[in-house]
Protein backbone atom coordinates (compact mmCIF):
# COMPACT_ATOMS: atom_id res chain seq x y z
CA UNK A 1 0.00 0.00 0.00
CA UNK A 2 1.60 3.47 -1.02
CA UNK A 3 2.57 5.91 1.66
CA UNK A 4 -0.47 8.33 0.41
CA UNK A 5 -3.32 5.74 1.29
CA UNK A 6 -1.94 5.52 4.50
CA UNK A 7 -1.46 9.29 5.42
CA UNK A 8 -5.00 9.34 4.07
CA UNK A 9 -6.12 6.63 6.79
CA UNK A 10 -4.43 8.34 9.64
CA UNK A 11 -5.81 11.68 8.70
CA UNK A 12 -9.66 10.47 8.75
CA UNK A 13 -8.55 8.48 12.18
CA UNK A 14 -6.74 11.87 13.69
CA UNK A 15 -9.73 13.33 12.84
CA UNK A 16 -12.39 11.35 14.60
CA UNK A 17 -12.27 12.93 17.68
CA UNK A 18 -9.84 15.93 19.36
CA UNK A 19 -8.41 13.41 21.67
CA UNK A 20 -6.71 9.63 21.25
CA UNK A 21 -6.59 8.35 24.72
CA UNK A 22 -2.98 6.80 25.08
CA UNK A 23 -3.77 3.64 27.07
CA UNK A 24 -1.48 1.47 29.54
CA UNK A 25 -3.56 -1.84 30.29
CA UNK A 26 -2.22 -4.14 32.86
CA UNK A 27 -4.97 -6.58 32.42
CA UNK A 28 -6.67 -7.32 29.17
CA UNK A 29 -10.04 -8.22 30.43
CA UNK A 30 -10.50 -4.62 31.56
CA UNK A 31 -9.77 -4.13 27.67
CA UNK A 32 -13.15 -4.20 26.21
CA UNK A 33 -15.25 -2.64 28.94
CA UNK A 34 -12.76 0.78 28.84
CA UNK A 35 -13.14 0.72 25.00
CA UNK A 36 -17.06 0.66 24.75
CA UNK A 37 -16.79 3.69 27.27
CA UNK A 38 -14.70 5.56 25.39
CA UNK A 39 -16.73 5.10 22.28
CA UNK A 40 -19.93 6.02 24.23
CA UNK A 41 -17.95 8.99 25.20
CA UNK A 42 -17.23 9.80 21.69
CA UNK A 43 -13.60 8.65 21.78
CA UNK A 44 -13.90 6.14 18.97
CA UNK A 45 -9.43 6.12 18.15
CA UNK A 46 -7.61 4.42 21.41
CA UNK A 47 -3.86 4.38 21.20
CA UNK A 48 -3.03 0.84 23.57
CA UNK A 49 0.85 1.14 24.22
CA UNK A 50 3.06 -1.82 24.09
CA UNK A 51 4.37 -0.86 27.37
CA UNK A 52 2.84 -4.31 29.22
CA UNK A 53 2.66 -7.69 28.36
CA UNK A 54 -1.55 -7.57 28.02
CA UNK A 55 -1.31 -5.25 25.19
CA UNK A 56 -1.44 -7.72 22.44
CA UNK A 57 -4.22 -9.16 23.73
CA UNK A 58 -6.31 -6.23 24.79
CA UNK A 59 -5.78 -4.47 21.55
CA UNK A 60 -7.16 -7.98 19.57
CA UNK A 61 -10.09 -8.14 22.25
CA UNK A 62 -10.70 -4.38 21.04
CA UNK A 63 -10.33 -4.91 17.33
CA UNK A 64 -12.90 -8.76 17.45
CA UNK A 65 -15.73 -7.34 20.24
CA UNK A 66 -16.15 -2.88 19.78
CA UNK A 67 -18.06 -2.03 17.81
CA UNK A 68 -17.04 1.37 16.58
CA UNK A 69 -13.53 1.61 18.01
CA UNK A 70 -10.42 2.38 15.57
CA UNK A 71 -7.63 0.71 17.86
CA UNK A 72 -4.34 1.83 17.71
CA UNK A 73 -0.85 0.70 18.59
CA UNK A 74 1.05 2.48 20.69
CA UNK A 75 4.92 2.49 21.85
CA UNK A 76 5.99 0.57 18.23
CA UNK A 77 9.64 0.46 18.86
CA UNK A 78 10.49 -2.39 16.12
CA UNK A 79 9.40 -3.69 12.99
CA UNK A 80 8.82 -6.76 15.10
CA UNK A 81 6.34 -4.67 17.05
CA UNK A 82 4.64 -3.60 13.92
CA UNK A 83 4.30 -6.92 12.50
CA UNK A 84 2.56 -8.43 16.01
CA UNK A 85 0.08 -5.31 16.25
CA UNK A 86 -0.84 -5.20 12.92
CA UNK A 87 -1.32 -9.28 13.23
CA UNK A 88 -3.34 -8.23 16.85
CA UNK A 89 -5.75 -6.49 14.66
CA UNK A 90 -4.47 -2.82 14.74
CA UNK A 91 -5.25 0.09 12.39
CA UNK A 92 -2.86 2.61 13.31
CA UNK A 93 0.27 2.40 14.60
CA UNK A 94 2.55 5.07 16.76
CA UNK A 95 5.83 5.58 17.84
CA UNK A 96 7.93 7.83 20.29
CA UNK A 97 10.74 8.60 17.60
CA UNK A 98 12.18 6.74 14.31
CA UNK A 99 14.49 4.88 13.37
CA UNK A 100 15.71 3.41 10.11
CA UNK A 101 14.44 0.00 10.59
CA UNK A 102 11.02 0.96 11.93
CA UNK A 103 10.39 2.83 8.91
CA UNK A 104 11.31 0.54 6.30
CA UNK A 105 8.82 -2.19 8.42
CA UNK A 106 6.46 0.57 7.62
CA UNK A 107 6.79 1.14 4.17
CA UNK A 108 6.80 -2.70 3.67
CA UNK A 109 2.99 -2.96 5.74
CA UNK A 110 -0.57 -1.65 5.07
CA UNK A 111 -0.56 -0.27 8.72
CA UNK A 112 -0.23 3.18 8.93
CA UNK A 113 2.22 4.83 11.44
CA UNK A 114 2.23 8.27 12.78
CA UNK A 115 5.62 8.54 14.14
CA UNK A 116 7.20 10.92 16.72
CA UNK A 117 8.96 14.05 16.22
CA UNK A 118 10.39 16.83 18.37
CA UNK A 119 12.26 18.67 15.78
CA UNK A 120 11.98 20.46 12.50
CA UNK A 121 14.72 18.54 10.60
CA UNK A 122 13.00 15.21 11.84
CA UNK A 123 9.58 16.70 10.51
CA UNK A 124 11.46 17.24 7.46
CA UNK A 125 13.00 13.85 6.82
CA UNK A 126 9.71 11.95 7.37
CA UNK A 127 8.41 15.01 5.31
CA UNK A 128 10.42 13.68 2.73
CA UNK A 129 9.41 10.24 2.96
CA UNK A 130 5.70 11.21 2.32
CA UNK A 131 4.90 11.80 6.26
CA UNK A 132 2.75 14.64 6.58
CA UNK A 133 0.70 13.24 9.81
CA UNK A 134 2.65 12.95 12.80
CA UNK A 135 2.89 13.15 16.99
CA UNK A 136 4.97 15.90 18.50
CA UNK A 137 6.41 14.39 21.37
CA UNK A 138 6.97 14.91 24.31
CA UNK A 139 4.71 17.62 23.43
CA UNK A 140 4.97 20.01 26.47
CA UNK A 141 9.07 19.02 27.61
CA UNK A 142 9.51 19.51 24.11
CA UNK A 143 8.34 23.24 23.49
CA UNK A 144 5.04 22.70 23.81
CA UNK A 145 2.34 24.62 22.09
CA UNK A 146 4.40 27.65 21.50
CA UNK A 147 7.05 25.18 19.36
CA UNK A 148 4.49 23.91 17.64
CA UNK A 149 2.56 26.88 16.55
CA UNK A 150 5.75 28.22 15.57
CA UNK A 151 6.29 25.22 12.79
CA UNK A 152 2.97 25.90 11.10
CA UNK A 153 4.21 28.96 9.17
CA UNK A 154 7.62 27.01 7.99
CA UNK A 155 5.63 23.57 7.92
CA UNK A 156 2.14 24.03 6.87
CA UNK A 157 1.96 20.42 4.99
CA UNK A 158 2.08 18.90 8.47
CA UNK A 159 -0.55 17.93 10.55
CA UNK A 160 0.06 17.03 14.19
CA UNK A 161 -0.72 15.00 17.88
CA UNK A 162 0.53 16.38 20.27
CA UNK A 163 1.32 14.27 23.15
CA UNK A 164 3.37 14.07 25.95
CA UNK A 165 2.37 16.11 29.05
CA UNK A 166 -1.16 17.27 27.87
CA UNK A 167 -4.20 17.64 30.08
CA UNK A 168 -7.93 18.32 29.42
CA UNK A 169 -7.32 21.77 30.72
CA UNK A 170 -4.09 22.76 28.47
CA UNK A 171 -5.60 20.49 25.14
CA UNK A 172 -7.10 23.75 23.61
CA UNK A 173 -4.06 25.41 23.59
CA UNK A 174 -2.62 23.03 21.35
CA UNK A 175 -5.71 22.30 19.06
CA UNK A 176 -6.18 26.00 18.30
CA UNK A 177 -3.37 25.94 16.28
CA UNK A 178 -3.60 25.10 12.63
CA UNK A 179 -1.41 22.48 12.25
CA UNK A 180 -3.18 20.41 15.06
CA UNK A 181 -5.86 17.95 14.48
CA UNK A 182 -6.12 15.87 17.94
CA UNK A 183 -4.45 15.64 20.84
CA UNK A 184 -3.16 12.41 22.54
CA UNK A 185 -3.11 12.09 26.02
CA UNK A 186 -3.31 9.48 29.34
CA UNK A 187 -5.62 11.05 31.32
CA UNK A 188 -8.58 9.68 29.91
CA UNK A 189 -7.58 6.16 30.94
CA UNK A 190 -6.38 6.33 34.55
CA UNK A 191 -4.65 3.22 36.15
CA UNK A 192 -6.86 3.53 39.31
CA UNK A 193 -10.15 3.45 37.18
CA UNK A 194 -9.21 0.93 34.91
CA UNK A 195 -8.34 -0.89 37.84
CA UNK A 196 -11.55 -0.65 39.55
CA UNK A 197 -13.98 -1.12 36.67
CA UNK A 198 -14.48 2.73 36.47
CA UNK A 199 -16.07 2.63 33.04
CA UNK A 200 -19.16 5.28 33.83
CA UNK A 201 -16.01 7.57 35.11
CA UNK A 202 -13.97 6.89 32.10
CA UNK A 203 -16.86 7.39 29.59
CA UNK A 204 -17.70 10.49 31.24
CA UNK A 205 -13.93 11.59 31.23
CA UNK A 206 -14.20 10.54 27.49
CA UNK A 207 -17.60 13.03 27.25
CA UNK A 208 -15.54 15.84 28.25
CA UNK A 209 -12.55 14.91 26.21
CA UNK A 210 -15.04 14.92 22.75
CA UNK A 211 -16.34 18.36 23.69
CA UNK A 212 -13.11 19.81 22.91
CA UNK A 213 -14.23 19.73 18.94
CA UNK A 214 -15.54 23.25 19.67
CA UNK A 215 -12.23 24.71 19.98
CA UNK A 216 -10.94 23.20 16.93
CA UNK A 217 -9.79 25.43 14.55
CA UNK A 218 -10.08 23.24 11.21
C1 LIG B 1 3.05 8.65 27.17
O1 LIG B 1 4.24 8.75 27.00
O2 LIG B 1 2.55 7.82 27.94
C2 LIG B 1 2.16 9.48 26.33
O3 LIG B 1 2.89 10.47 25.71
C3 LIG B 1 1.08 10.08 27.14
O4 LIG B 1 1.62 11.05 27.94
P1 LIG B 1 0.79 11.69 29.11
O5 LIG B 1 0.71 10.65 30.21
O6 LIG B 1 1.65 12.86 29.52
O7 LIG B 1 -0.55 12.08 28.59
Amino acid sequence: MNIETKQQQLETTMRLAPVIPVVIIEDAKHAVPMARALVAGGIPAIEVTLRTPAALDAIRAIAAEVEGAVIGVGTVLSAKDLHAAEQAGARFAVSPGISPNLLEAADDSALPLLPGVATASEAMSLLERGYRNLKFFPAVPAGGAKLLGAWASPLPQIRFCPTGGISLTTAPDFLCLPNVLCVGGSWLTPSDKLKNGGWAEIEQLAREAALLKGVIGR
